[in-house]
């Protein structure tokens, strides 16, 4: 258990050349396909490219050692296209053409991580990370770790899926418990190969997907030039971009990726992170070259400021480091909390400033009618982006700032929160400002503004204002909330101004010919938005009551509520006692509940949208928080094929998945059950040829009318 900081470099133990086969055909792989060629040798050329192709990826992305120029590389690429272009059928998973994405998706289909993809503990200082390493060592009694650091990128982490070497699934993080699939998204990204440089039967590799400063920028500047909202951050950017449906689009971003673990690999056992990074490389997974192994938390100190000291010359933001125990046998020892693991934690670095002068403040009206004042600042470069507002929360607060316009003031970006105006610089205020005074009116629509018993904020009285209405409407179709993709801003303005929805209901009712009628839409753009909106009629529960916008009630409490009382009607009728009986539901959120739903206009509301076709009941998969691990699909990777009577594939689906099983699309070594139904074709050859169990839609009916009855479940559902 010595710590050994070289190891970090060591290949992975039982390490194979990258590749044999095919390497000997480099010599003439640099020749560009004029003529036809059989298919014989069509197909043996593109098995040798695609080898080239995984081995000199690795080169250049994961080693910054290319053997090969990049214009050989791309000859490369484009003589397999040629090849695949010519004969369809030898287009392969791993085919260079998934990288220009594909054509839009209508949708993402929800996962199961199969292990959680848990976050992080915070270190705010060195106090505080030595009280962590204090807990950690409590829990290895007397055992001494020593730890791998890691830059933490600030993007999003995926989780990719490899099966026999190839990239069959990209997954987002999600809730951590359920992600979304972005598989040609993820394609899209050349940091993330296709193909691993060898067969691994199973494997699963988390990592960051961050958008480079560069990138950002380009992304930022094609935005302003446009007259498009710009992006706050290359976070928010990356989140926005990995997630388009237009895969065509993410491609053309320029989003990049470092692996930073492995949930599960088969082959030999590991028994350190260390390893778990150099199989990573020697797979051609792209691993952080700045990542060092520290023996004890003077060294990670030093590293910290050392990379604290780089941080702005990186290509790429970072917010901390990631301090990981190296010994993967202490990780198990030390286990992880609801939330967190206990063997690892990000150390921050402050949050970024700077100062700048106040030019306004104005008031912005929320969806629920609070008023937030802004200020509106001369624009000033902070952590890499340009700030140009921040907002002011409230009355008392800019009192107690004494905030005024024309003062210079000092503002704060911790991560991705919007920026704060910390205080005012005294000293280099001009004469003649004078106090903030807080609007006795609606900025909007006229109303009075009101201050109520025991609240900071001001609010809006009326009822039709079409600011509220716009927040509404925008939070509604919100990511988190309906994901109505291209209800943006731009046309949600219009769509108030011109009165086409009175309530979220009228989204439902919205005439094609007068959407196309609007500034810079079309048919085929009104079309679209249709398309979309008639798609979120089939959004899970708690995304609905998210979307509604009742105070208190945020994604998490949305959660909690779906999955105890199962439908909206349900949850208009309960009591507020019954409410707070739900664990982590507080009075405050209750009271808001019972007070949205006995209002008439939102009861009316339900009704509506309930004939509109939009979802009230929970899905599946949202009532079962936690999968029962005595399920007979727990772990198991499930294929459906053929004919499945008595359910739609996605039913049927989302019930495996809530039983703790996941749900392949096709059959390989990894699968551990093949339900077919009648003519059930290729997928039951594979499946009977590999051994692997199979059962019939009965048997299948019995097993998950067995999962639907647990005990826990019926808890659940009463
Ligand atoms: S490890 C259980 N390593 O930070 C371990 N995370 O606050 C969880 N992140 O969701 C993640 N760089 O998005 C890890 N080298 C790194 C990371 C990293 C960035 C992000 C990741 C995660 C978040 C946790």
């Amino acid at each position: 258990g010595k710590c050994d900081r070289r190891r970090y470099d060591l290949p992975y133990p039982t390490g194979l050349a990258p590749f044999t086969a095919g390497h000997a055909g480099l010599a003439d792989g640099a020749t560009e396909v004029t003529e036809m060629q059989d298919p014989g040798t069509a197909a043996k050329r593109a098995g040798e490219l695609r080898e080239q192709i995984a081995y000199h990826r690795k080169l250049y992305y994961v080693d910054s050692e290319p053997e090969i120029s990049d214009a050989e590389y791309d000859r490369l690429e484009r003589e397999l296209l040629a090849i695949e272009n010519e004969y369809p059928q030898l287009q392969a998973a791993d085919s260079p053409s998934l990288r220009v994405g594909g054509e839009p998706g209508s949708g993402f289909e929800t996962w199961r991580h199969p292990t959680p993809m848990l976050s992080l503990d915070n270190a705010f200082n060195v106090e505080e990370l030595r009280d962590w390493e204090k807990r950690l060592l409590r829990v290895l009694d007397g055992e001494r770790p020593s730890y791998v650091v890691e830059p933490k990128v600030d993007g999003l982490s995926v989780a990719a899926h490899y099966r026999d070497g190839l990239l069959v699934r990209g997954v987002t993080r999600g809730d951590g418990m359920l992600g979304e699939q972005i598989t040609p998204n993820l394609r899209t990204i050349r940091s993330i190969p296709l193909r691993l440089t060898r067969e691994v039967g199973a494997l699963e590799a988390r990592g960051e997907v961050f958008l480079p400063r560069a990138a950002f920028e380009r992304l930022n500047r094609a935005k302003a030039e446009a007259g498009e909202p710009l992006f706050a951050n290359p976070r928010n950017a990356a989140a926005g971009q990995l997630r388009r449906l237009d895969s065509r689009i993410t491609a053309s971003i320029g989003l990049d990726c470092f692996f930073y673990g492995l949930a599960a690999a088969d082959g030999p056992q590991l028994a350190t992170h260390a390893e778990g990074l150099a199989l990573m490389r020697e797979l051609g997974l792209r691993t952080n070259p700045l990542n060092r192994v520290c023996c004890g938390l003077e060294e990670v100190l030093e590293f910290f400021d050392e990379l604290g000291r780089r941080r702005d010359s990186l290509d790429y933001e970072i917010d901390g480091v990631v301090v990981k125990v190296d010994q993967l046998e202490l990780r198990e020892q030390a286990g992880s909390t609801s939330k967190f693991p206990r063997w690892a934690v990000a150390i921050k670095y402050p949050a970024a400033q700077a100062q700048t002068r106040v030019r306004e403040i104005v008031v912005q009206v929320g969806r629920t009618g609070k008023l937030t004042p802004v200020a509106e600042l001369e624009p000033v470069l902070l952590a890499g982006t340009t700030v140009s507002r921040a907002t002011l929360h409230n009355a008392d607060e800019i009192r107690r700032k004494d905030v005024r316009v024309g003062d210079a003031v000092v503002i704060e970006k911790a991560g991705e929160i919007i920026p704060q105006v910390v205080e005012v610089v005294e000293k280099l205020r001009p004469s003649g400002t004078r106090p903030f005074e807080m609007p006795e009116a609606c900025p909007v629509c006229g109303s009075r503004a009101v201050r109520e018993e025991g609240e900071v904020a001001h609010y809006c009285s009326g009822a039709a204002c079409p600011a509220q209405r716009r927040e509404k409407l925008l939070h509604y179709a919100s990511r988190k909330a309906m994901d109505i993709q291209g209800l943006g801003d731009a046309l949600v303005e219009q769509i108030i101004a011109k009165d086409l929805v009175q309530d979220l209901a009228d989204l439902y009712a919205l005439d094609p010919q007068v959407l196309a009628g609007l500034e810079r839409m079309a048919d085929k753009s009104a079309e679209n938005l249709l398309a979309q909106i008639e798609e979120s009629k089939s959004r899970t529960l708690h995304r609905l009551i998210f979307g509604l916008g009742i105070r208190h009630v945020g994604e998490r409490a949305a959660r909690l509520l779906a999955s105890r009382f199962g439908d909206l009607n349900g949850l208009f009728e309960v009591s507020a006692e019954e409410l707070e009986a739900v664990d982590e539901i507080g009075p405050k959120t209750a009271e808001a509940i019972r007070l949205f739903a006995e209002q008439e206009a939102n009861r009316k509301l339900l009704q509506r949208l309930q004939a509109a076709g939009v979802n009230v009941e929970a899905l599946p998969e949202e009532l079962s928080v936690e999968a029962d691990p005595s399920s007979p699909f727990h772990g198991k990777t499930v294929v459906l094929t053929g004919r499945l009577p008595g359910r739609t594939r996605a039913e049927t689906k989302a019930l495996i998945e809530a039983a703790g099983g996941r749900v392949a699309g096709s059959v390989s070594r990894g699968t551990d059950l093949l339900v077919a139904g009648d003519l059930a074709g290729s997928k039951l050859d594979k499946a009977t040829r590999l051994g692997i169990e199979i059962i019939g839609p009965e048997e299948l009916e019995q097993l998950l009318q067995a999962t639907m009855s647990s005990p826990e479940d019926r808890a659940n559902r009463e």
